[in-house]
Parts: structure tokens; sequence; C-alpha cells
């Protein structure tokens, strides 16, 4: 039984998985003020403020009491420092019990296994604050392409921010994009070997706003159009290089409807297989840290005692040691 704590960024989460099901997701996110991105030290106030409460709903709605859980997993990085060390804190002022330490974005990888039933897939993680392809090779999760300068979600927002002003960017895009023409817009199509770069899309799309506000709507395709193309190539390219034949996508940007159907075209023509994890378990949560915890520490991954409890704002998915696969 295996208790998950997430808190890197804006989410503050804690889910129970037995190894087998899944017995409760609770999750309270903090949210910027308006027209501001995440604070980091407003949003640890509000994982300091809202963990014991929503610590208590998962057991209850698991069923349950602490005395039956045997280990409590925690995300102990990438992420936001103050927000990382209010999740160690918290840790540190639970029972006793075996602490697993948790890499986010494996957290991310191995419940999107988990609920999508993949085996062996590349990877697309996509969200606010990563973009990488990734697939497990010798031991671990290595990353064959990610973004040189912003993340995708990111790029986004930044871009419908300044054009829309509406946030999140994402379900803006996507409903500007369908009302469009559909006319093609050239913009930066910037693939270099296996990495990509956002950046250079968003000045260009929102210059290219400025000087004629009528093309919004066209813009939104053609930027949905050139990040998502970048993305199923070098996935595609990823594919092709590992001789592996599934796909799955998961981040916030997995609710994107394009980019869902650019890479299950690929994973066809191929005569592979795309699988999508579903929104809930998309976003950062404390189950996803419960299935990763319950994985490493049945694989043999050494138990922390309290007085280790540490961070890692910097820690990178490939440094870990992957012993479950
Ligand atoms: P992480 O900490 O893992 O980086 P995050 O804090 O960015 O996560 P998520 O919920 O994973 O949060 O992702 C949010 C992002 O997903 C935002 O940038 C948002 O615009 C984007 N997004 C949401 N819906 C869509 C959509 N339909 N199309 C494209 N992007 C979307
Ligand atoms: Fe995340």
């Amino acid at each position: 039984m295996c208790l998950g704590i997430e808190g890197t960024a804006h989410t503050f989460g804690v889910g129970i998985f037995d190894g087998e099901k899944i017995l409760s997701n609770v999750k309270d996110a903090y949210v910027p003020k308006k027209g501001s991105g995440i604070h980091p030290a407003e949003a640890a106030e509000h994982h300091r403020n809202v963990a014991k409460r929503v610590f208590d709903e998962a057991l209850e709605k698991a069923g349950m009491t602490i005395k039956e859980v045997d280990y409590i997993a925690y995300s102990k990085g990438p992420g936001l420092p103050p927000c990382l060390k209010a999740v160690a804190d918290f840790v540190k002022i639970l029972p006793e019990k075996g602490i697993i330490e948790v890499n986010h974005p494996v957290a991310h990888i191995e419940i999107a296994k988990f609920i999508t039933g993949a085996k062996d897939p590349v990877v697309i993680y996509v969200s606010g604050g990563n973009t990488q392809i990734i697939a497990y090779a010798a031991g671990r999760y290595r990353v064959f392409g990610e973004t040189g300068d912003i993340p995708i979600g990111n790029a986004i927002d930044v871009f419908i921010r300044e054009a829309d002003g509406r946030q999140p960017g994402g379900p803006v895009l996507e409903d500007l994009a369908e009302l469009s023409e559909k006319n093609y817009i050239e913009l930066p199509y910037v693939v270099k070997g296996m990495d990509l770069s956002f950046s250079g899309i968003v000045t260009a799309a929102l210059s290219k706003y400025k000087k004629d506000k009528k093309q919004l709507n066209n813009l939104c395709f053609s930027f949905q159009e050139t990040c998502y193309a970048m993305l199923t190539e070098v996935t595609e390219r990823a594919m092709a290089h590992t001789g592996k034949t599934e796909l799955l996508l998961t981040g916030g940007v997995a609710a994107s409807k394009r980019l869902r159907e650019m890479l299950s075209i690929m994973a066809q023509e191929r005569g592979g297989r795309a699988f999508f994890c579903p929104l809930e378990y998309c976003g950062d949560n404390g189950t996803m840290i419960g299935v990763a915890g319950y994985l490493a520490a049945k694989s043999g991954q050494k138990p922390v005692k309290k007085s280790q409890v540490d961070f890692n704002s910097k820690w990178r998915v490939d440094e870990v040691e992957v012993l479950w696969v």
C-alpha cells in the first residue's frame, strides 16, 4: 500500500495505490492572481495550507487509516524549490513509514503506462513546464528529444495571453483554430537534430498578429500545425531509432485533439499504436507518485529515513535508475 504526495508546482495532491487499484486521488491546485504566472512562494504557502486536509481526504476516500499504509512516496523533484520544500517538510511530520523518493517525470510516465496499458512506449510528455520525448533504454528513461528553450504549454500560454488574454491558453488556441479558415501562415519550424524550439514561434506569431489582428484564428491554426508537427516528427524519429512501436502522450497539452490526431496518424502509418493518458491523470496528481513509489519500493529501491528527506529541484528523469522495467 503506497501513499503518494505531489507538490512540485501548482498542484498539491495525495493518492493511494495498492499495486492493482487506485484507491484515491485528491488534489488542490494553487491559482495565480489574474494575469500573472505562478508565484513560487505563494504556491508553497498554498501547499502548506491544504496539505493536511488533502492528505486526510485521500485516506478517507480510500476508506483507510495511515496505519494500513506501508510506504509514503513523495515528489523529490524537479520543481520549484519552495514547493518542494513544503512537500518535504510535510513528509517529515507524518508517522514513520518507509519513505520512497520519486522523480516527478518518472511518475508521469508510470501512471500513464498503468492507466493505458502501454508496455514500452516512446513517451511524449508535454505540459506547461516540460517538453520531452522519453523512452526506456538500458536501465533508464532516456530523453531522446526536448525543448531547448520554453516548454510547448508555456509557449501556447504566452501567445494566447498576449493575443487574447484568456488563460490557460491551450483550450482557447484549440477553439480559435477550429473557427479559422485553416489558412496556414508560415511560422518558424525549428527542429535541430532531436531538439525543439518554441520561443521563435511565439515571437513570430505575435508579430504577425500585431500586424493583422483579424488573422488571429488562422494564426492559432498555424501555431498548432507547426508545433504539433515538430513534436510528431521528433517522436517518429525516436520510435524509428529505438524500434519501439508504441507511443504514449501525457502532460496537460495531451488534451489537444489536433496533437492526438497527428500522433495517431503517424503511429498508424508505422503500424504502431498510440496511447493517450486520460486527462485526470495527465496533470500533476498524488496518485502518480503513489504508483511510481509502489514500483520503486517493490523493485528494491531503498526507503529513506525522515532525517534524509530533502529535495532536488533539478533532478532529471534520466538520472533515475529504473529498477522495475
Ligand atoms: P508540469 O508541472 O507537469 O509541467 P503544468 O503545471 O504545466 O504541469 P499541466 O496541467 O500539466 O500543468 O499543463 C497545463 C498546460 O496544458 C497549459 O500550458 C495549458 O495551456 C495546456 N493545455 C491544456 N489544454 C490544452 C489543449 N486543449 N491544447 C493544448 N494545450 C493545452
Ligand atoms: Fe507535472
